[in-house]
């Protein structure tokens, strides 16, 4: 499937970053650009920049940076053509797609199939559910019976699917879909000479992505035996995989993001009752335990969830290790509890809408006062070996919290809940974090040698001259130029001009990378300035990314903030002159080592051929090339040590 270059055009014209990415992250305005935490990384110090001015992004922790359309590429993992589509819906812009032939069904790439196929079957079991006589007498008066309005049974596209082997078979092999698509869906199953509809007789609650489009199904049978599951889901598909969904984000993002927190529910019912009720910032991991993709997910939007629990203590308990996923990923969880019996959906509904709201937010509890009320019954139990586990359990929660400043509040709140001595409960919190250096030393390093990949900072003499690309040396040639061309090298000498004078005869390999190199050298003979903005353009994207990915910190953040943070900048700044002439040498000592490479080779051939003179001419410049090669990695060993 294609986009008309005039609707791509149009996308872009209208597209706002700030209003797009600020759909996934919750940003801050810092002087004229917008900052936040990054949603690629799990990072404590927001380190991701938005530029409204230039229309691009970059996330310093990760290193990716580009355009909008980029941007909802990489955080929702779809394709250039599906991140047009996405923002075409959200800016209300038509994309023409054309009424599908068998041919052009089976021609698509299959992801497309199955969300045209997925479309379908919603609008289909919509359909039925509004116009099908069984559908509207059995389907319609449930969902009313439960108490629902039409509009919200519309807002969530709920169904119906009638009691048939082959409604929705026999309905979409009419418009030209295979029965392999419909199997890939997760819409039909297969059994020897059978093949029959997988959703029958149940109504329907369509699984939306963020984007809003169905990837799966719920089903609820209406059916009182007992020898049927009450619900059924869609099986996991290419499009669908459950541990990375939660029901009802679409609908809930502008909420969450809006309120700065998102409820957690069991279910599907929950969310469609909270929405009614008032509360539309709520999602659910339907039917499954809370995953860490799904608090990836949460965490685009905030950092609060709330999680709602069924009166039945039953399953608290078997929900604790979701909290502390919740806390690992240093988010703030605080947890209601519902008076025996009830769910959020039958309590929101037997409140009404303003004491459900109330209710919601007086019950909310810290994650330590929720577990010393559930591990003691409500405070009813209180003997000193089950006081000393609870202790335990919940310093082991505080334990998982990656930030020490809000371990020691929480280690003031526990032992102001609990009347213990903040001594002891430290204690305890060291011994956990103890035996748990290790792992964790383990990860430092790690991320370490990450670090060093940027910084170089620990590493011997040695160990930075040697191991570097030639793609590595001729990116951080051209980042210092882009970056830092027009500060000074020394009196009468741009930072730009010297890396012209002493890479004249030098020739990047890499394409990309020579083209801006070779456009910013022309700038520079012709006495203009090199800035980033001469090569980030919606016209040339390759080229954008690549310098995007250059970008220095101090085109996002205002003098006075980069001058008071020094420490999250990099250290080159303080001494741009020999970071600049570090990274030269490094190019030519690269550079260096291709000739001697190539030397090396033609001395072979010259050898064979038994050609004294070439040999001789060979050697020559072998020893010339090595004194040059000698003479630069020392000289690059004197900066590096400095
Ligand atoms: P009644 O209360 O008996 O009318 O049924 P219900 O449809 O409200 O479901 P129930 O109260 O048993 O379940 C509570 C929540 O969990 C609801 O929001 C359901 O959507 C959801 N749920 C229950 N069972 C399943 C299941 O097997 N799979 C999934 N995905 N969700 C379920
Ligand atoms: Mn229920």
């Amino acid at each position: 499937m294609s986009v008309r270059e005039e609707t791509i055009n149009e996308i872009k014209n209208r597209i706002d970053i700030v209003e797009v990415i600020g759909d996934f992250v919750s940003m801050k305005k810092v002087g004229s650009n917008y900052r936040a935490l990054s949603p690629f990384t799990n990072e404590k110090t927001p380190s991701f920049y938005v530029s409204p001015s230039k229309e691009i992004y970059k996330c310093f922790s990760s290193g990716k940076g580009g355009d909008a359309i980029s941007f909802v590429m990489e955080v929702e993992g779809i394709n250039y053509i599906e991140a047009l589509k996405y923002l075409a819906a959200k800016y209300g812009i038509e994309i023409e797609e054309e009424e599908q032939t068998d041919e052009q069904i089976q021609a698509q790439n299959e992801r497309d199939s199955l969300f045209i196929v997925l479309n379908f079957a919603s609008e289909y079991f919509s359909k039925l559910l509004w116009e099908n006589e069984e559908g509207r007498s059995i389907g319609l008066s449930y969902f009313k019976e439960r108490g629902y309005l039409e509009s919200t049974i519309k807002q969530f596209d709920l169904g119906y699917s009638i009691e048939a082997w082959d409604g929705l078979m026999n309905a979409a092999k009419e418009k030209g879909f295979t029965e392999d698509i419909l199997e890939k869906a997760g819409l039909i199953l297969k059994s020897e000479n059978k093949v029959y509809d997988r959703f029958r007789g149940r109504v329907m609650f369509p699984i939306h992505n963020v984007a809003g489009k169905v990837i799966a199904f719920g089903a609820r049978t209406l059916r009182s035996d007992k020898k049927q599951p009450k619900y059924i889901n869609s099986p996991e598909t290419d499009v669908y995989h459950k541990s990375n969904i939660l029901y009802g984000m679409h609908q809930a993002r502008q909420a969450v993001r809006n309120e700065d927190m998102c409820y957690l529910v069991e279910g599907y019912t929950d969310v469609i009752s909270l929405h009614q009720s008032g509360v539309t910032n709520v999602v659910s991991s339907s039917g499954t335990s809370l995953t860490k993709e799904q608090i990836q997910l949460i965490s685009r939007y905030t950092k609060n969830i709330t999680v709602l629990y069924d009166g039945d203590s039953a399953g608290i308990k078997a929900s604790f290790r979701g909290i502390d996923l919740i806390l690992e990923h240093d988010l703030n969880v605080r947890a209601v509890v519902f008076p025996d019996g009830e769910d959020p959906d039958s309590y929101s509904r037997k409140l009404g809408s303003e004491a459900f709201e109330k209710y919601l937010k007086e019950k909310a509890q810290d994650f330590i006062t929720f577990k010393t009320n559930v591990l003691t019954d409500g405070g009813k139990q209180n003997d000193p070996v089950q006081r000393v586990e609870v202790i335990r359990d919940i310093v082991e929660s505080i334990s998982l919290i990656p930030d020490g400043i809000k371990r020691s509040v929480y280690i003031r709140s526990c032992s102001d809940q609990l009347k213990i001595e903040e001594q002891v409960l430290i204690s305890e919190l060291n011994k956990i974090l103890i035996a748990n250096q290790r792992k964790d030393r383990q990860k430092v390093q790690q991320e370490q040698v990450v670090e060093q990949d940027i910084q170089e900072a620990v590493a011997t003499p040695e160990q930075q001259v040697v191991e570097h690309t030639t793609f590595y040396v001729e990116r951080e040639c051209l980042r210092m130029l882009i970056n830092y061309g027009a500060e000074p090298y020394e009196e009468n000498l741009s930072i730009g001009e010297f890396i012209m004078q002493e890479t004249a005869d030098i020739s990047f390999e890499h394409p990309e990378i020579a083209n801006v190199y070779q456009t910013a050298i022309k700038r520079l003979s012709n006495g203009q300035s090199v800035e980033p903005d001469n090569f980030i353009s919606p016209e040339d994207p390759q080229t954008s990314q690549l310098v995007i990915g250059l970008l220095d910190m101090k085109y996002f953040v205002s003098e006075g903030w980069y001058e008071r943070h020094r420490i999250h900048t990099s250290h080159e700044s303080e001494d741009l002159p020999k970071a600049t002439f570090k990274i030269v040498l490094r190019l030519k000592r690269k550079k260096l080592e291709a000739l001697i490479a190539e030397n090396d080779a033609d001395l072979k051939l010259a050898e064979d051929a038994g050609n004294i003179i070439e040999l001789e001419n060979l050697l020559k410049m072998r020893m010339q090339l090595k004194s040059l090669y000698d003479q630069v990695t020392s000289q690059l060993g004197i900066v590096v040590s400095k």
